[in-house]
């Protein structure tokens, strides 16, 4: 007689860590731990080149890729940043404005799906054990390369809108948006784009300027800008929640040989490149 679980998939073992639960970014000036909660929120980071900027979002992603309610839409102007994260997402873009912008209208429409839904449920949010709505992290490194550096002016801002439009609506449907880039510059970051992003990071920076483009303005006149930072100190950073006041963090770090590690398990219990699907519809109901 065959065994009555014969015809059950097998579940791989995996740590049952939430994306609903803050995500360690690593240690404030007295050595505490600083856990960033990233559900219903967007993340900015800027800095420049050298700051720490892919680090941390590495550190981002490599939390939500443990979690069992979390998928991964990658976006990596340099492709080597999240590259090796690539069997564990349900899309990697490279290099590749077409393919950012064709992934970003299918994050859209999954987006306006997820709104009707819930409008049909009388639901304002997604919550933690929901099934059927799956949180996803949405990381772009190097915003600059997408919005400013290749591709058409109408393809620039194009792509900009559509980040501007998953990173406004995204949040209640489970959306978060953690973008990274090395031009903080106002062309790049406008006011109305970084209002947007509620947790706000600011590795070293050239100038006070360019740390109050990710800040916000008028921190570098209180006292708090990023081109205080050690040049030396890589991975630390003012870190600012949209009420408060920015913290000194240094962020945890991953070294290449301790990302393959995770990334292999990752994609063991996410099913490997076998499940990189991302859905633009909904799933259905269990
Ligand atoms: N939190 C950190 N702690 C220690 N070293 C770090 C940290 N973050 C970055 N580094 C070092 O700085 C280098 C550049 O970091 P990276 O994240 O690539 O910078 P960016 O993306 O801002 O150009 C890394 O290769 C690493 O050696
Ligand atoms: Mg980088």
């Amino acid at each position: 007689m065959s065994s009555p679980f014969a015809d059950r998939p097998s579940i791989p073992v995996g740590p049952l860590m939430s994306i609903f639960d803050p995500v360690f970014l690593g240690i404030d000036e007295f050595g505490h731990p600083v856990y960033l909660p990233l559900i219903y929120r967007n993340i900015l980071i800027g800095g420049e080149p050298g700051a720490g900027k892919s680090s941390l979002l590495n550190t981002i992603v490599g939390y939500a890729a443990l979690c069992h309610d979390c998928d991964l839409v990658l976006m990596d102007g340099k492709e080597l940043e999240f590259g090796l994260w690539e069997d564990s997402a349900a899309e990697f873009v490279g290099p590749d404005l077409g393919h950012a912008i064709d992934t970003l209208e299918r994050v859209q429409q999954m987006l306006n799906n997820r709104n009707a839904f819930l409008k049909s449920q009388r639901r304002q949010k997604i919550e933690r054990g929901d099934t059927d709505v799956r949180p996803l992290l949405l990381a772009i490194d190097e915003l600059a390369y997408f919005a400013a550096s290749v591709g058409t002016k109408i393809e620039q801002e194009y792509f900009s809108a559509l980040n501007r439009d998953i990173a406004s609506r995204g949040r209640a449907v489970g959306v978060i948006n953690a973008a990274a880039t090395q031009r903080p510059s106002a062309d790049i970051i406008p006011p109305s784009l970084r209002f947007l992003y509620g947790w706000r990071y600011a590795g070293r920076t050239v100038d006070d300027a360019s740390s109050d483009v990710i800040l916000g303005q008028g921190w570098a006149s209180r006292g708090y800008s990023a081109a205080s930072i050690d040049p030396n100190n890589r991975g630390a950073g003012l870190l600012l929640a949209e009420e408060g006041i920015p913290n000194r963090v240094k962020a945890a770090f991953m070294t290449t040989t301790d990302i393959i590690r995770l990334a292999d398990y990752t994609a063991w219990i996410r099913g490997g490149a076998a499940d990189r699907q991302l859905t633009t519809e909904l799933r259905p109901a269990a």
